[in-house]
């Protein structure tokens, strides 16, 4: 039965592991085969981005994406997993070219689904269903301090990621009528 204080400490030694990133993939893919007990755990009714752990190498969060709620193109510069717990995270990936930036494929995650993204991926997420989308993810790194880029979904340009920004997304995804 997934309980998030065994997870948090099953994520930290993991990144012992001799490949860390496989090693939290197992645990995060232990979890999110029980959505049910990790929806008690972590209800997914707002839009929110919760800190569950963050330290200078690992960094858990809970992310909750709103009904067809959609966010920019953005790096992290450290590798990432993310598990699904309920509803539907759809990627869309980037990779970089002589001029910019360009898109490169995608996929989609449903619940029970983990993912694995390297540390220069660039992705844009949607969630495409009109209920919450559930989702854990887990950084090899500081997110909150890491400095890293955002793109504009129409031009592409690159320019330094706004933390502040992004929350505020999720804050409005909150004040808007869902349907
Ligand atoms: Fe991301």
């Amino acid at each position: 039965m997934f309980d998030l204080d065994t997870f948090i400490t099953d994520c930290i030694a993991a990144t012992t592991d001799t490949q860390p990133r496989l090693a939290v993939k197992e645990v995060l893919a232990r979890a999110v085969a029980e959505p049910d007990a990790v929806t008690r755990a972590l209800p997914a009714t707002r839009a929110e981005i919760d800190r569950i752990h963050a330290s200078p190498t690992l960094t858990i969060l809970k992310v909750v994406w709103a009904p067809r709620m959609r966010i920019f193109p953005h790096d992290h510069r450290m590798w990432a997993a993310i598990g699904i717990y309920g509803g539907q995270e759809d990627n869309t990936f980037f990779r970089r070219a002589p001029e910019g930036v360009v898109a490169s494929g995608g996929t989609q995650l449903h619940e029970r689904d983990v993912a694995l993204l390297g540390d220069d991926t660039i992705h844009a997420v949607v969630n495409p269903r009109p209920r919450f989308t559930g989702a854990i993810h887990v950084y090899g790194g500081d997110f909150f301090t890491q400095p890293r880029s955002e793109f504009d979904p129409d031009t592409l340009a690159e320019q330094p990621y706004n933390g502040e920004r992004a929350l505020a997304l999720f804050k409005s995804a909150n004040a808007a009528p869902h349907g």
